[in-house]
């Protein structure tokens, strides 16, 4: 620009000519460059639920039941990853990454193990969850493990000190010596970690803060409600729990209460849409909560489930509708999220 010629009043008709074809030539740059960049930009950050979802390396997200570390400005996706060329005898665990949360990088799979607890062929190993402990340093991942028959109902521990490094198995424990099944993740505005997790003697789920080196819980609350797929959030004062009735794979009208405390006192159970929409199709896994410059979006992250062809469930990811004590979850439409201002678009 600074090598423009600047008109002067006094200028000549040949030097007025030049300026115009200057004028014309930077115009013509300005518009090649903005339909290169239009071109060439990174696609907007869409995320459409129910849609397969790739990765950067073109390949569909295995991520299923999964949970959600942020990290240093970094989002962390880690969940069960049932490709179908996996080992049949270990169970995986895969690690993405992404700063919008709707392009996601595979970093690896993080965990691949074989059967640690002599639990036979069709053992299971399900919704993984990654903590980090800001003492220790470590991250410590969390699982469902269980055999075939889902009677072993015990957490798996695992830990790394890298967040995408090789998961190194720790123990399997019943934390708060209660049957443990389906679990969830929670990290409060003050950085404490909870542990989520389905307890079906007792006919609820419990809410229990991690011990100061995430090496066992202690018990903070006690939701029930026989719920599995149990998530918490902590927005507007107030906390939400939301849950899935016990169908298995099928899916079922989720529910959610409210507390003033994480301790409760816990309201009954609402629908958290109409039920006959039975969740979309959809379970709940997480709730993530943006918090922007603007605004505080709050995502339900739930999965779809193909029984038959794991790696084919697909996600269910939407902003929720949240005011007052009351949370909604609207009908799957694509939706953009800008993770600096918090704030959603829906995509016609
Ligand atoms: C669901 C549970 C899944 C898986 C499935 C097996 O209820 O949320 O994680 O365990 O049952 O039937």
């Amino acid at each position: 620009m600074s090598e423009l010629p600047i008109a002067k009043a006094s200028a000549t008709a040949p030097e007025r000519n030049n300026v115009k074809k200057v004028s014309v030539w930077t115009l013509g740059m300005l518009l090649i460059v903005l339909a290169a960049a239009t071109v060439f930009a990174a696609p907007p950050p869409v995320i459409r639920p129910g849609d397969p979802w790739l990765d950067n390396r073109g390949q569909q997200i295995q991520a299923h039941g999964g949970g959600i570390l942020l990290w240093k400005g970094t989002y962390y996706w880690f969940g069960e990853d049932r490709t179908q060329s996996n080992d049949p005898e270990k169970r995986y665990v895969s690690c993405y990454s992404s700063k919008d949360l709707a392009h996601w990088k595979f970093r690896r799979q993080v965990l691949a193990l074989s059967d640690p607890e002599h639990l036979g062929p069709h053992w299971i190993l399900e919704r993984p969850k990654v903590f980090h402990n800001p003492q220790t340093g470590k991250f410590v991942l969390y699982a469902h493990i269980d055999d075939g028959k889902y009677k072993f109902a015990r957490v798996a521990v695992a830990v790394s000190d890298k967040v995408d490094g090789d998961y190194q198995y720790l123990k399997s424990y019943r934390p708060l010596e209660q049957e443990s099944r389906d679990i969830g993740q929670f990290i409060d505005d003050d950085g404490t970690a909870y542990l989520i997790f389905e307890s079906r003697p007792t006919k609820g789920f419990f809410i229990a803060k991690l011990s100061a080196d995430y090496m066992s819980v202690e018990k903070t609350s006690f939701v029930q409600a026989p719920l599995e797929g149990g998530a918490l959030v902590h927005f507007d004062g107030l906390y939400y729990v939301i849950g899935s009735h016990m169908t298995g794979w099928r899916p079922n009208p989720n529910v959610y209460a409210t507390a003033p405390s994480i301790s409760g006192p816990w309201t009954e159970m609402k629908d958290i849409a109409q039920p006959e929409a039975n969740t979309y199709g959809s379970q709940s896994s997480m709730l993530v909560k943006v918090t922007g410059t603007k605004k505080t979006t709050v995502i339900y992250m739930g999965d779809i489930w193909k029984p038959k062809q794991l790696w084919d469930s697909r996600y269910f990811w939407m902003p929720l509708e949240m005011d007052g004590g009351a949370m909604h979850l609207p009908a799957p439409q694509p939706w953009s999220l800008n993770t600096k201002t918090g704030e959603t678009a829906l995509i016609p």
